[in-house]
């Protein structure tokens, strides 16, 4: 059984007093969900705030079942790399996930494949776990180059990455024109592309490594589409955005992913 995984990208949205009590809503409103879904799945739930708030946010949860993360980091460790924040910091705050290669870094922010690449390697090396994420946009998939393009992106990742490392990677599925667009991918083009995820992974390690990885499905996910999305059979979870701002509609999918 894979693990199920829901997350929450909250961007570029709070302040402190609203992230602490989203973050307290959460982990109050997820306990029982995910104490449910012992038996299934091993279930999580994992925030990721703003940076400033990462600290609370930890504090806030010390003792709950769900997990913080950075939206981002530096490659390096360290340096003169003035409003950049390292994996290593992140680290210290006692968060322990990172996102890496979110479509909004790659397109606003010019990170390449490389970058990606190369702070996912960074997150390894602070002891971060990362969450790969992939995704074409409207263009191509129009132009039919979804698979390619997916392929680009997880191959120059998959080819740093050690057969250990893999064991603990994640990858998110988030086609770039169903962010925030309320155009969610149909649950049946999402599961195409999660089982090409899994073939590409397969043909750079093995079938057992690529089953065992967990992807999730990203891209106006809320809770009236959850719950179809979440039955396919490759799909693992959610990265959430919009919808994780609301502590009520993040709790419903919650409850879909850790069914
Ligand atoms: P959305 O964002 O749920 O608002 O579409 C998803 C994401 O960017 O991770």
């Amino acid at each position: 059984m894979r693990e199920r995984i829901a997350a929450g990208n909250w961007k570029m949205n709070t302040e402190l007093d609203g992230a602490v009590g989203l973050a307290k809503a959460v982990a109050e409103g997820s306990a029982g969900a995910l104490a449910k879904s012992a038996t299934r799945s091993e279930a999580k739930v994992v925030l990721f705030p703003p940076f400033p708030f990462l600290w609370p946010v930890v504090e806030a949860l010390r003792g709950t079942a769900v997990e913080t993360g950075g939206q981002n980091c530096h490659a390096e460790k360290s340096g003169a790399f003035t409003g950049e924040v390292s994996g290593p910091a992140i680290r210290s705050t006692g968060a322990r996930w990172i996102l890496a290669g979110h479509s909004e870094r790659r397109q606003l922010f010019g990170e390449s494949d490389d970058t990606v690449a190369a702070k996912v390697l960074s997150a390894y090396a602070a002891d971060l776990r990362p969450v790969l994420c992939v995704g074409e946009t409207l263009e191509e998939r129009e132009g039919g180059w979804t698979m390619s393009v997916i392929a680009r992106q997880l191959n120059k990742v998959l080819n740093r990455l050690r057969p250990d490392q893999l064991e603990t990677l994640v990858v998110a599925y988030e086609p770039v024109w169903a962010i925030g667009t309320g155009k969610n991918a149909t649950p049946a083009q999402a599961n195409e592309v999660h089982a090409a995820i899994r073939d590409i992974v397969a043909g750079r390690f093995d079938r057992g490594a690529a089953e065992r990885l967990p992807v999730l499905y990203g891209g106006s996910v809320k809770p009236d589409n959850a719950e179809a999305l979440m039955a396919q059979s490759e799909i693992d979870g959610a990265l959430v955005g919009g919808a994780s701002l609301k502590a009520d509609d993040f709790l419903k999918i919650v409850r879909a992913v850790a069914r």
